[in-house]
């Protein structure tokens, strides 16, 4: 994939400067473009030091949740005398997210640098890179960039020969959605089934082999580098919004829009213009009609609200959804909304590990009631049915797989009830052009 609209003036290429370009992927040129100076810097500071930094910086998690990194890390406590684990979520299976990958694809070193300095700031000698089964030319990627990393000296017991030890190690997932939930990818690394766990206890106090864990997201330990390189300050700076969210965050888009892929914007850019104007809009002759804007498992908007949007955190909340992962699924006014969500209850039914009822039964009924009604054999009251089953899907399980697979039935069926309606009355088919799940890049196939 190239990067022919990287160069828009209005994106901030700050983690993408050198996607598409093939020399940044080596030791060498990752050097050359200032690669681990970062790394040499914090292996010469004390790790309080490190998480103040990435503390005043404002920097929150990139997988989806946005909790604020340098907060986490202080949950490590120093000194307790136990090993202490960083594991690194590159599990990135989220329909409509391919950010992760790109970073994993371009610029490897950037993540191993990322890894490297995020376990010595929690006090870990050890860091995990678990990737998504699927992800070949990224597994390849990150198992050359940490073969090379060590073979210079950058990783190992005297890490750049600063006295102390840091592991990197590169793991394959085998692909299930439900291994990107943070407790589910520690008991996979142990070699058990990928099922969530009960929090508390939380990963800070019992994670990976029951020892204290911190889980970040791909994107989250890439900028950390540039963090300390640059300065706190500069990484606030980037906001056009407000001082909760800052920095750059990479945002990937698919479905019916002129110019899908991967772009990078401040907190605070306004979504009106990153469709219209970065994104090219919509296809020729086409309207958009509904944006998913955080990866399928935060709540519908319409173009009303998406139109108001400012890109951060908050921005995103105030109108009705979540910034979530970043990855944006555009619908057109030719989508039909109810065969799209059906597909989307598909992937979470098919995704639960089933441990929770309310999952399980969950999802599965929810995708029996939505393809019944895109059949056109739904009544009424399945829709009345469907808010039900929602309302015990939200808050009661032990992830919040179930809560992603309700949210856009709930968002669907206030903002696009027309739909369903006229589904079950008759007056209109969903026998649309798109089949079902070609408008999402990135979903179960990588
Ligand atoms: C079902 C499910 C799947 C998830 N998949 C991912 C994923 O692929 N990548 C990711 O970084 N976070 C994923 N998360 C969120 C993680 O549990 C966790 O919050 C995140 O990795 C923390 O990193 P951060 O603080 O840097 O965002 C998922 C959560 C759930 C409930």
């Amino acid at each position: 994939m190239g990067y022919p609209h990287k160069s828009h003036p209005r994106e901030t290429a700050v983690l993408s400067k050198h996607f598409g370009d093939p020399d940044a992927r080596s030791l060498d040129g990752w050097k050359k473009r200032g690669g681990y100076r970062a790394l040499e810097q914090a292996l010469a500071s004390q790790p309080a030091q490190l998480v103040d930094t990435v503390k005043q910086s404002g920097l929150r998690g990139r997988g989806g949740a946005g909790f604020p990194t340098g907060m986490k890390w202080s949950f490590m406590k120093p000194g307790d005398g136990k090993p202490h684990y960083l594991c690194c979520n590159a599990d990135e299976s989220e329909p409509g997210t391919f950010k992760d990958r790109e970073i994993m694809r371009w610029t490897p070193h950037a993540l191993v640098e990322g890894c490297a300095v995020g376990a010595y700031a929690i006090g870990a000698e050890t860091a995990y890179i678990y990737i998504r089964g699927e992800f070949d030319e990224p597994i390849r990627r990150m198992e050359a960039a940490v073969a090379e990393a060590y073979a210079a000296g950058l990783l190992g017991a005297n890490a750049m020969g600063s006295g102390k030890r840091v592991d990197v190690h590169v793991h394959k997932g085998a692909g299930a959605y439900i291994c990107g939930e943070e407790t589910a990818l520690m008991n996979s690394l142990e070699g058990k089934r990928g099922n969530p766990r009960i929090k508390p206890p939380f990963p800070a106090v019992s994670g990976l082999f029951s020892q204290p864990t911190t889980i970040n997201n791909v994107e989250t330990l890439a900028a950390v580098p540039h963090i300390l390189n640059n300065g706190a300050e500069w990484y606030k700076a980037m906001s056009l919004s407000n001082p909760k969210s800052t920095g750059t965050k990479l945002f990937s888009v698919c479905g019916n829009v002129a110019r899908p892929g991967n772009y990078e914007v401040v907190m605070g850019f306004p979504f009106k213009d990153f469709l219209y104007d970065l994104c090219g809009g919509p296809p020729a002759g086409r309207k958009f009609k509904a944006i998913i804007p955080g990866g399928s498992s935060v709540p519908i908007q319409t173009m009303e609200e998406a139109e108001a949007t400012l890109m951060d955190y908050e921005g995103f909340v105030a109108q009705g959804t979540q910034l979530g992962s970043g990855g944006v699924i555009i619908f057109d006014d030719a989508q039909s909304m109810p065969r799209m969500i059906a597909r989307l209850a598909r992937f979470y039914a098919h995704e639960s590990c089933a441990q929770c009822t309310q999952c399980r039964e969950g999802t599965a009924w929810t995708t029996k009631i939505l393809e019944r009604i895109v059949d056109g054999q739904g009544t009424f009251e399945d829709l009345d049915t469907l808010l039900s089953i929602a309302e015990n899907m939200t808050g009661k399980t032990i992830c919040v797989l179930s809560d992603s697979c309700a949210a856009p039935v709930v968002s669907g069926l206030q903002k696009f009830r027309h739909e369903f309606e006229a589904l079950i009355t008759g007056k209109r088919t969903s026998k649309v052009a798109v089949a079902g799940g070609a408008a999402f890049a990135g979903a179960a196939t990588p």
